[in-house]
């Protein structure tokens, strides 16, 4: 068993409804035990679906940067955990791109969730182009080095994904020795920022897991979960991903 306890999340994105939730909830409540942590993180606006007791977490895929105040639309950590929000996916790849969120940004984010008491799971990847050009351990070193120098505390507090944008959405994952190089690389990396944090830091991976390759994936010794889009959206294909952690 490994000494660091497995997170399954399942990031609905801009898909999801009462319906769903509702069956969702029902095919987790009637799993006897999971040998990992499950998340489920849908749109802010379904989580008041979900029964206060449950044998799962909740999240969130986003928070404001801001505590309160002139902010319309936004949602601010302190409101999530009073809807329950133990996690926050902070920094995805999709947010990065499409809504121009930088290292500054991110780090205002999951400062704010941390203050809330939330726990970050910051992610980090690489495009393709930097994958063919062999940047991938580069471009990871920087991303994270950008957090530990703005806010060397943040990573103790958090959760880190390793989703690589080639792999998001596109059913090509990476190999398990692929990912599993990258998740080492992390690990590694953050040893040099902080020893102690490298040791019990999660670092789960994301990007097209689903039923198959979840196992041989999360059997590897630096992933520590995962982070699943599309096929968490289908209830018994999500509760096979969190049924494929070995104890
Ligand atoms: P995917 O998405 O599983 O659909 O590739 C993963 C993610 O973006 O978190």
């Amino acid at each position: 068993m490994k000494s660091r306890p497995y997170l399954i999340a399942a990031n609905w994105k801009l898909n999801g409804s009462t319906e769903l939730a509702h069956s969702m909830h029902h095919a987790l409540a009637a799993v006897d035990v999971f040998s990992a942590e499950i998340l489920i993180c849908p749109p802010v606006l379904f989580l008041h679906q979900f029964p206060k007791l449950r044998p799962y977490q909740l999240g969130a895929q986003t928070v404001s940067d801001q505590a309160q105040g002139a902010f319309t639309g936004e949602v601010s950590a302190r409101m999530l955990a009073d809807a329950g929000v133990s996690y926050v996916i902070i920094g995805h790849s999709e947010r990065r791109a499409l809504y121009h969120e930088d290292a500054a940004l991110i780090i205002k984010k999951a400062t704010q969730a941390v203050l809330a008491k939330i726990t970050p799971i910051i992610c980090f990847g690489e495009t393709l182009a930097e994958k063919k050009q062999e940047k991938t351990f580069e471009v990871i070193a920087n991303q994270l080095d950008a957090v530990y120098a703005a806010q060397p505390e943040l990573l103790l507090h958090s959760v880190i994904a390793y989703e690589p944008i080639w792999a998001i959405g596109t059913g090509e994952t990476a190999t398990p020795a692929q990912a599993q190089a990258v998740h080492a690389f992390i690990r590694q990396h953050v040893a040099k920022l902080n020893a102690d944090v490298a040791k019990t830091i999660r670092i789960i991976y994301g990007g097209s897991v689903n039923a198959s390759n979840s196992a041989e994936l999360f059997s590897q010794p630096d992933i520590d979960g995962g982070l699943v889009g599309g096929a968490s959206l289908k209830p018994d294909e999500f509760i096979s991903i969190c049924q494929s952690v070995r104890d």
